[in-house]
């Protein structure tokens, strides 16, 4: 997890209040992935000294200890660069030491900035131990620090020895996934930045136009020595350094930022984990792919291959081109709202508009997803379909899991992907995997979804998050099109999720005469769908009420339902449990008398679903099973169901076509979560522990 954020700027004076102020605010952008810790490093007053500040808690906490330094903030640098880092913990408690940027030596040779886990440091710290180094941290991060700096003594007088062999070299040792952003008092103001399982991608800001949109990639040679591994750590150090320089196979076509009259020009980059944190100064961005060496200096982007990829590394494109972000500052930031949890929930009318634009046809009853143009036909002929996903992206293939197969007749199957991944499931070439993910980063997910690649598999990725790894991998998918979520706890993303799931379902049935009518059915409850939310969210107030006067003070909750409502159970509880941190429990009620009923007392908090569908005679028995044990539950369902609403405190919410009636029931779930969050005092937006994106295993 963690965030990482770099900037650099060349032939553009900028002072070091500027600097500081971008470094620290980017990090405010991508504080949603860990807030434990943040940092960064700049330059001190002359070009082989840096600055390190570094502060336990969120970025507000760094920025005031910005403000309390003794520093010329007006010193101006025409060319500079600086790394910033908030962090989510993995190795080593949050505390002052273990915060990021970490370095070399108390000199600042190198300081790097590290999104992910290296999962072979202990063999590397023990190795650098023996050979006289000393430890300030308990991170993984600060070994690749003094990993660098011991290849650099070793490797620094080498023909064509620069930043960009030197992170290869570092690279080469590690294991496990990483994004890093290096910099060094031996190469001042340039950045390398390289990643493999996190994500990366470069921004670019010009004054003029650029002359080309691309930057060419400089694989390495073949001949290029394997990698050494550091479990052979009698001679990895030196295995690495007596590689010999790798050559390129060609070299400076990259020159991708010449202005158009070819002369070079003042020029800004921005690195960071995710697009949040640059739409703000720039909207051309470059993702970089696994085993990308980015080395920027003297204004030039340069892109270099750490391994070829007939080696194993991601198979990767010659060039790498510059795309414009669609999202908008506006979208990242809270407005009138006290959370980014509040806005996106409030925000579910328009969000799930938004993934049905141009996709849905009211009229014709018809859905087209482009995405899956031309895989449709192999979608429909697969031996079975697989989702896989974690979490809240999990529930949304439950939620839908039944209209799936209802609609498509398709064997379907749904796993966690961290415990696919455990069971090393089989996989088939005529099997379909769709990866469900907001993200696109989810380090399990990505990890399943490449199992399921290398064994000829299709994979189609459901997304939020263009430029993804889900999304670039996949050879077809879905973006949901929520628009950026920020909160912690998934909220829009899962409506989102849950629709596109359901629009591939209908277009996968498309040809099937025998279920015409479910479909228009479905649609016209789509059509309807923004509606039902909004009057959802118009009873906030009570359910605010609700919240305060009987569930406050408890400290579990049972929420019960079965069938399509299954799904939300689970989910809600979730929303609770991480943000309120009250313990709460999604129980399928065909289970109840299996075990969980024994936990239902006159005591024992429970909220039953009970909004109309097919199942609803034997919700009703659940609610006679919950009653006869002295339970009085609160029950969501739907507006009108009067014998329900005069005999039992009612969540009532509008009725729509049973497999999309998840969509409505959950928003009093989430809004039941934030209030309880919120009168117990918790931090919404940053629930203790977590962190959005969750990049490692
Ligand atoms: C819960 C939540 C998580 C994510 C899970 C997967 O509110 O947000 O459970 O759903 O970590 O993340 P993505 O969807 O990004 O793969």
């Amino acid at each position: 997890m963690c965030g990482i954020f770099g900037y650099l700027n060349y032939l553009v004076e900028r002072d070091r209040r500027f600097i500081m102020d971008t470094l620290v605010n980017g990090l405010s952008r991508l504080e949603y992935r860990g807030y434990d810790s943040a940092g960064f490093a700049c330059d001190g007053d002359s070009d082989d000294s840096t600055i390190i500040i570094k502060q336990v808690g969120k970025v507000a906490a760094l920025k005031k200890l910005v403000d309390e330094q003794q520093i010329d903030f007006d010193k101006t640098f025409i060319s500079h660069c600086g790394m910033a880092h908030t962090r989510w913990a993995t190795h080593g408690q949050p505390s002052q030491i273990n915060c990021h940027p970490h370095r070399s030596d108390e000199n600042n040779e190198f300081t790097i900035v590290h999104n992910g886990i290296i999962t072979n440091y202990k063999e590397i710290k023990l190795l650098l131990i023996k050979k006289g180094y000393t430890f300030e941290s308990d991170t993984d991060t600060e070994c690749v620090a003094k990993l660098t700096k011991y290849i650099y003594e070793s490797q620094k007088d080498s023909p064509n020895f620069n930043l960009t062999t030197l992170v290869k070299a570092v690279a080469k040792e590690l294991e496990g996934s990483f994004a890093f952003i290096f910099k060094s008092t031996h190469f001042p103001n340039e950045i390398v930045a390289t990643r493999r399982g996190s994500p990366l991608l470069v921004g670019v800001k010009t004054a003029k136009k650029l002359k080309v949109d691309f930057v060419d990639v400089e694989f390495s040679n073949p001949v290029e020595a394997p990698a050494s591994t550091a479990k052979d750590a009698n001679n990895f150090l030196s295995a690495a350094a007596d590689n010999g320089q790798p050559q390129l196979l060609h070299r400076s076509q990259s020159r991708a930022f010449l202005s158009e009259d070819g002369l070079p020009q003042p020029i800004e980059y921005f690195l960071a984990s995710d697009a949040a944190a640059i739409v703000e100064h720039t909207k051309r961005v470059l993702y970089l792919e696994d085993d990308d060496i980015a080395h920027i200096a003297d204004g030039e982007l340069h892109i270099h291959r750490l391994r070829r990829d007939e080696n194993g590394a991601t198979p990767s494109a010659a060039t790498r081109s510059i795309q414009t972000l669609e999202i908008e500052l506006a979208e990242i930031m809270k407005g009138s709202f006290d959370h980014f949890m509040q806005k996106e929930i409030y925000e579910q009318p328009e969000s799930v508009v938004n993934t049905m634009r141009g996709r849905v046809n009211f009229e014709n009853h018809k859905v087209t997803l482009g995405g899956l143009r031309g895989y449709l036909n192999t979608i429909r002929r697969a031996r079975r379909i697989v989702f896989i996903a974690c979490g809240t992206s999990y529930h949304s293939c439950l939620a839908t899991r039944g209209v799936f197969e209802e609609l498509t007749e398709i064997p379907t199957q749904i796993d966690i992907a961290s415990d696919f991944l455990d069971r090393r499931g089989p996989i088939f070439r005529d099997d379909v995997c769709v990866f469900v993910s907001q993200s696109g980063e989810t380090a399990d997910t990505i990890l399943a979804m490449r199992y399921c690649l290398e064994r000829g598999a299709l994979g189609v990725g459901i997304t939020n998050t263009v430029g993804s790894a889900i999304s670039r991998e996949t050879q077809c998918g879905v973006h949901i099109n929520a628009g950026a979520e920020v909160g912690v706890a998934s909220t829009k993303a899962y409506t989102s999720q849950y629709i596109a799931l359901v629009m591939m379902a209908i277009q996968l049935s498309e040809d099937r005469v025998s279920t015409m009518e479910r479909r228009k059915e479905i649609i016209d409850g789509l059509y309807k769908l923004p509606g039902h939310i909004k009057e959802v969210l118009a009873g906030a107030e009570s359910l605010q009420q609700l919240s305060k006067d009987t569930l406050s003070h408890e400290k579990s909750l049972l929420i019960m339902g079965r069938g399509y409502q299954s799904a939300t159970c689970l989910e809600g509880a979730l929303k609770i449990k991480e943000i309120s941190y009250m313990h709460s429990e999604g129980i399928l009620a065909g289970e109840l008398k299996h075990g969980t009923l024994a936990l239902v007392d006159e005591n024992m908090p429970v909220i039953l679903i009970m909004t109309k569908d097919s199942l609803y005679p034997k919700v009703q028995s659940a609610l006679s099973q919950v009653t006869s044990r002295k339970g009085q539950p609160i029950i969501i369902c739907n507006t009108g169901d009067e014998n329900l609403i005069h005999e039992y405190k009612t969540i009532p919410v509008p009725q729509t076509a049973d497999c999309l009636q998840g969509l409505v029931n959950i928003i009093p779930l989430q809004l039941l979560s934030y209030y309880l969050a919120l009168l117990k005092g918790q931090d919404v937006d940053f629930p203790r522990n977590l962190a959005k994106s969750v990049t490692v295993e």
